[in-house]
This record gives structure tokens, C-alpha cells and sequence, in this order.
């Protein structure tokens, strides 16, 4: 439908916004596209040494899902919030704006969780948190709360919305194969040692 179809392009638009890399020129830190692994996400700039851009890309990233849901859903109710949902991670990917070379989708998915059902979210957010802490491998991390995303939906009362964190999960997967391979070959740099 015509709702459908302006929530995904809505939803596509706010995603599209690449906060990593203006907050990161703003501030004068340099191209985030040739730092580190050259992602746009909170976790490149943090190679910066600016924790505060990093932190501040991780609460704009993520809010700009959360924003995409709880607009959809104020404006034209639950079905089409998970279709803006959906338009913002794919804008977060593939944002016109950069030659559709954009970013991995954790902050962004995180957002959209919490907009969701906020214990799913939490729930997700712990699972990246307590991944992070034993491993401290930002890109493992990110993997095992994509995959737990569905589960979290399951046990919070949002089984509707489980085909989107599968699909999300399938994407986060796909964008994470270098990060993959170097996990695989010991070579993935851990989080705080710069790089
Ligand atoms: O959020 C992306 C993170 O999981 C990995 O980022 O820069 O280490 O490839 P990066």
C-alpha cells in the first residue's frame, strides 16, 4: 500500500543520515572512511580516540531507528513502524548519500529494538554489553545480540516482529564478513587497542 511504501522511504531517509562520519568531520577527527576498518559506524570512530564522537554516533545512530518506528507507528500504527524500521537499516546500509557504501546496522538495529518493545532492546543491548566484555571484540559482540534480536522479540511479547529481526540479523551477518574472516584467522582487532 501507499502507507507502506511512504514508510520505508521515510524510514530509508532517517536511516540514510550517516552520523559517524559528520559528527567525525565536524569535530575535525579526519575522514571516518580511511580510519580503522573504514566503517561509518560508533565503533570506527572510537579508533578516532574521541570517545565522546563515538559514543555521541552510537545514541544518533540508534536513535535515528528509534525515531523511525516511534514516527511510523504515532502516524500510521504498528504494521507500517516495522516497514520504517526496516527503510532505516536499509538506509543505514545503503545511504545514498555515500555512494550506497554506508555502515554494519548495530546501532541502528539496537535503536529500532528498543523502540520495539524496550526489554527486548535492553535485553539485546546486555547481550552486546556482556559479549563485549568477555571478548572484547566489538564486531562478536554485535553478532551474538543480532542473532539473540529474534529470541528477545519471542520471550517480550513481539512475535510480529520477528521475520524483521530475522531479516535484520541475516543483514548485520552479511555486512560483518571481513569482520568474520578476521575472527576466524585471529587478526580482529579488540576493542580500546586502537587501530
Ligand atoms: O558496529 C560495527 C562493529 O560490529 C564492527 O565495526 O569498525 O570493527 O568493522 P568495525
Amino acid at each position: 500500500s501507499l502507507t507502506f511504501l511512504a514508510a520505508l522511504v521515510l524510514g530509508y531517509l532517517v536511516g540514510s543520515i550517516p552520523f559517524g562520519v559528520l559528527i567525525t568531520r565536524a569535530m575535525g577527527l579526519g575522514d571516518l572512511r580511511s580510519i580503522g576498518s573504514g566503517n561509518i559506524g560508533a565503533t570506527n570512530v572510537l579508533r578516532t580516540g574521541n570517545k565522546a564522537a563515538a559514543f555521541a554516533t552510537l545514541v544518533l545512530d540508534g536513535g535515528k531507528g528509534a525515531v523511525a518506528v516511534l514516527v511510523a507507528r504515532a502516524i500510521a500504527g504498528e504494521p507500517a513502524a516495522l516497514v520504517a524500521a526496516l527503510g532505516a537499516f536499509l538506509g543505514h546500509l545503503f545511504p545514498v548519500w555515500l555512494g550506497f557504501r554506508g555502515g554494519k546496522g548495530v546501532a541502528t538495529f539496537l535503536g529500532i529494538l528498543l523502540a520495539l518493545a524496550w526489554p527486548a532492546g535492553i535485553a539485546a543491548c546486555l547481550t552486546w554489553l556482556a559479549t563485549a566484555v568477555a571478548f572484547r571484540f566489538s564486531s562478536l559482540a554485535a553478532l551474538v545480540a543480532a542473532a539473540s534480536a529474534p529470541l528477545w522479540l519471542a520471550l517480550f511479547g513481539r512475535p510480529d516482529a520477528i521475520w524483521l529481526a530475522v531479516a535484520l540479523a541475516v543483514l548485520v551477518f552479511v555486512r560483518h564478513h571481513a569482520n568474520i574472516r578476521r575472527l576466524a584467522a585471529g587478526t580482529e582487532p579488540r576493542i580500546g587497542k586502537g587501530k
